[in-house]
């Protein structure tokens, strides 16, 4: 018996999980493991202090390799805002490294710098006009970063810096006569190659490495930190985890099959930064580097048992909590920023003005979207369409995945099945409703294919090591790879979304971005060959940032086919850091389990704290047929994510909302429409984050900074500020705990008006049809109550406030109004943005008071905006609320159409 189960779960698994020998670990991926046999305390590196250069807003100092006599030059910038970048490259490298272009914004804006002190073995510099200083520290080489008499971070405390400089592969000889010698007349000394320097074999392919080896690596400690998190995409868990003796975190954006849970190996997408938090600050480290990375952390009292800790209690040992981090990159050169805080808002308005913040999306993009592989033809399309609007669930998109196209030729259409794509846009926009068809970045190399044709002549196709055009295996079969890192190239697949270019579109088609990453079928670990060229650089160099151009050309497509004027939607499924400026992202292949809708909340919130707002999962799951049951949790779940579209394999069977009997097609349609009625909060906290670069799904210690029961918490959440969500994620669930945070505050559950006390577990007993959300007593959220059968539908309906009483009989909000798709908002100033504040019995809206901890650019604009009173484009008055109600018992105020206008002052009293 025990040998039957043992044979059928090894089946199960064998059938059903990702086949890790697809991937590498980091003993296989040979920079790994050659940067990772480095221990601790052995740096060889010294600063050089006479080299010390201070012009007003950048030190330069040599840094050398007592081993090799190799030099590096480190730079120090203090950027305004309370951020310090530090750059570490060779001195004299035997040709430039790569350093990731178009990521930040702009050369970010420096401050000037003070040398306070310098002795033999050390240098302080005062940073900017604050108490921040840096304390480098010659032999061994060390800086610190510190505040009053606290070290915020340290680098190479550890000893790990690691440069691995460019040479010759045999060893020096003439052509590398600059290296041979250092400043000194010192001869460099090569080390002794090692396994994988100069080439490298995994499974049946093998890396040429022409360059040599390159990889670097950086410790960094967070003294007083236990907690740490980002660094996407993981499925795991949304606090970072000790990698002592395990795996190291991966970011090498990859095509996974499978994926599997509670697992750092690497996926779809990268973001190189990490936040720590404790009870005193929030801090960040941003790595800008784009080529396969390895994060490895450590935390020096974690791993001590309860008996270890109470004897450090007990023993007066005050030893702090401390989270080493260790970043190894294969190539490339470091460039980090740290960012200082001190609050969470601080951190995201500081790595905001580095990779901008959130792109503001139209609102019928926050609608739910409907999308399977694939909708089979026009008839399907229109069957579904016609199927919302008999079962009176409201949507916004359907989707078209690749089988829609004519033999997986990009921006075509299959000639039988979708013959009058037109006429199918036309009949969706006829119901205000709108379409999504893929577009992926690997284009058939086909002569009869004119998007081929053109690349290939054009010379805009990814090289091989070779110089001929890289080729790989995907959908298509036999593909080519724009070079996206190509500006040409791009303003070329821009060009290609313009209405005479991409036959049959017209303005209410929009675009997936999928595949990305590169996905290659036939490649080392589903993607790029790592010796490809992308004009001079090696596909190694630029790997994590290929899937950002392909999103950001697309995007910048869809703003041309318009004219400038309309807001573009793109979903990517890879990314970097500054993806966020682009469109939305999505979890990928997860499948129909428990356990990938639990997951779905820590990826997309970590995904948030690092500025990618617009997150969401498959609902339902991709692969495998869900449950009746988890398919309506995750459909309850969904609705409470930001990016909310339901997608299937094509081998599932059909799950369209109603095929599940009456009872969950209500219990779906009640989820659906909770979405719609929330849209103008959603809409308001897109407009903020994409303002303020704060996330719109927050975890709860972004507001609760110095409660730490709520550091770990990652089965519910915030949205805002002001509405705290805890879905369903177990299967029979009788009933959920909630964690309500804040002492003194209170929450209202949103269904029954229900008072409760904050910082208390809540056990809320639940049945198929509840979803547990609280909204925040003291706040005031601004909902359309009345549901229609899209959110442009929608536009022109009532709001309704619902003012949730603090325990001091007040409350405070927002409410977000403008075209809700064009740019005008921006260009023209075209919006209105009101505080809403409710004391004294009465309830008043003023002018948006803005509040941007370091960022002050919309502030003039809006209050001009708002002195200049109603400026709503269509020039109509909005009547706003008709009457009202007041539960005192529950201290739940609703007030419907008063009759006042959205765009002036007014004040509201109850008598
Ligand atoms: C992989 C994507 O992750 C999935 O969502 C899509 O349906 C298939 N590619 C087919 O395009």
């Amino acid at each position: 018996m025990v040998s039957i189960m043992i044979a059928l779960l090894f089946l199960c698994l064998g059938a059903e999980a990702v086949d890790r020998s697809n991937f590498k670990t980091c003993d296989q991926s040979s920079f790994c493991k050659r940067q990772r046999e480095l221990m601790p305390g052995q740096s060889p590196y010294r600063a050089l202090l006479d080299t010390l250069e201070l012009s007003d807003s950048r030190i330069t100092l040599q840094l050398i390799n007592d081993n090799n006599k190799v030099r590096l030059l480190l730079e120090l910038y203090r950027l305004q805002g309370n951020m310090t970048r530090i750059k570490i490259n060779e001195l004299k490298p035997l040709k430039p490294r790569y350093e990731v272009p178009d990521v930040l914004l702009n050369d970010p804006p420096t401050e000037p710098m003070t040398l306070v002190a310098q002795d033999v073995n050390s240098v302080v510099l005062s940073l900017g006009v604050d108490e921040q200083r840096v304390i480098v520290n010659a032999r061994p080489f060390r800086l610190d970063i510190v505040e009053g008499p606290k070290v915020l971070l340290s680098l190479n405390s550890r000893g790990l810096l690691a440069f691995e400089h460019l040479r010759l592969q045999d060893g020096g000889g003439s052509d590398n006569a600059e290296l041979a010698d250092d400043e000194d007349g010192q001869t460099v000394k090569e080390e002794e190659d090692k396994p994988g320097m100069w080439e490298e074999t995994f499974k049946t392919h093998s890396d040429s490495k022409p360059n040599g080896p390159t990889s670097i690596s950086l410790d960094f400690s967070f003294p007083g930190v236990e907690h740490l998190y980002g660094i996407p995409e993981h499925a795991d868990t949304l606090k970072l985890k000790n990698t002592d003796g395990g795996e190291p975190y991966r970011l090498y954006n990859l095509d996974v099959f499978q994926y599997e849970l509670n697992n750092l190996m690497a996926l779809y997408g990268a973001v190189p930064v990490i936040i720590s938090h404790n009870t005193e600050r929030t801090m960040g480290v941003f790595w800008l580097n784009a080529a396969e990375s390895w994060v490895d952390i450590s935390s020096s009292t974690s791993g001590k048992t309860v008996f270890g800790k109470m004897m450090d209690f007990v023993q007066g040992s005050n030893e702090a909590p401390q989270t080493d981090v260790r970043w190894i990159s294969e190539s490339g050169i470091i460039d980090v920023f740290f960012m200082s805080g001190p609050r969470p808002n601080d951190v995201f308005a500081q790595y905001a003005s580095l990779t901008g913040t959130q792109a503001f999306p139209a609102l019928a993009t926050l609608g739910y979207h409907q999308c399977r592989w694939n909708y089979n033809d026009q008839e399907d399309v229109k069957a579904v369409d016609e199927g919302f609007d008999e079962h009176d669930i409201p949507y916004d998109f359907i989707w078209l995945d690749i089988e829609h196209t004519d033999g997986k030729r990009y921006f075509t259409w299959d000639p039988n099945k979708f013959s009058q794509p037109k006429e199918m846009l036309q009949g969706l926009m006829d119901k205000r409703r709108k379409m999504v068809a893929i577009v992926d970045p690997h284009i058939k190399v086909d002569s009869g294919y004119s998007i081929h044709n053109e690349i290939r002549s054009k010379g805009f196709y990814v090289k091989n090591k070779d110089g001929g055009d890289y080729e790989g295996w995907c959908w298509p079969g036999n593909s080519g790879y724009p070079d996206f890192t190509n500006p040409e190239m791009r303003a070329w697949w821009a060009s290609k979304f313009a209405y005479d270019q991409y036959t049959g579109s017209m303005e209410n088609l929009f675009t997936w971005n999928d595949m990305n990453e590169p996905s290659v079928f036939n490649g080392p670990e589903v993607t790029m060959h790592k010796d490809a060229m992308h004009g001079n650089w090696e596909h190694r160099d630029v790997h994590n940032i290929y899937g950002i151009y392909v999103q950001r050309a697309t995007a910048e497509g869809q703003i041309q086919r318009s004219g400038g004027t309309e807001r573009p939607f793109v979903l990517t499924r890879a990314f970097f850091a500054g993806s966020q400026r682009y469109g939305a992202v999505w979890t990928g292949d997860n499948a129909a389990e428990w356990g990938h809708l639990k997951i779905s909340i820590p990826m997309c919130l970590s995904l948030g704290l690092v500025g990618i707002s617009f997150c969401g999962a498959d609902v339902g799951g991709f692969f495998k047929h869900p449950s009746t049951e988890l398919l309506v949790r995750w459909y309850q779940a969904g609705a409470y994510q930001p990016f909310f579209r339901a997608h299937a394999h094509l081998d599932t069977p059909r799950r369209e909302p109603w095929l599940f009997g009456p009872d969950n097609t209500a219990l779906i349609r009640e989820a659906i429409r909770q979405r719609y009625t929330l849209l103008p909060y959603w809409y308001q906290l897109f407009y903020n984050a994409y303002r303020t670069g704060q996330p719109v799904m927050r975890p709860l210690w972004v507001e609760y900074t110095e409660d730490p029961d709520t550091f770990a918490i990652e089965d519910e959440y915030l949205l805002g500020k002001d509405l705290l969500v805890h879905p369903v994620t177990e299967e029979g669930a009788k009933g959920v705990t909630a964690f309500l945070p804040g002492k003194g505050e209170v929450w209202y559950d949103v269904h029954t008006f229900q008072k409760h006390k904050g910082a208390q577990n809540l056990y809320i007993p639940v049945t198929m049809s509840s979803i547990p959300v609280f909204q925040r007593g003291g706040s005031i959220i601004s909902r359309k109550d009345r549901v229609r059968r899209s959110s442009a539908c929608m536009e022109n309906d009532p709001y309704t406030l619902y003012v949730a009483l603090s325990p001091q009989g007040t409350a405070e909000g927002e409410i977000y109004i403008d075209d809700f798709h064009t740019f005008k908002f921006e260009t023209d100033k075209q919006f209105i943005h009101r505080r809403l504040h409710f004391s004294d019995n009465a309830l008043s809206s003023r002018c948006g008071a803005l509040y941007s901890p370091s960022t002050h650019r919309y502030t003039h604009t809006m209050c001009t905006m708002c002195s200049l009173g109603y400026l709503y484009q269509t020039g109509r008055s909005i009547s706003l609320f008709y009457s009202f109600c007041f539960d005192s018992a529950a201290s739940v105020l609703t007030l419907r159409k008063p009759g006042v206008n959205a765009g002036a002052d007014w004040t509201v009293f109850l008598v």
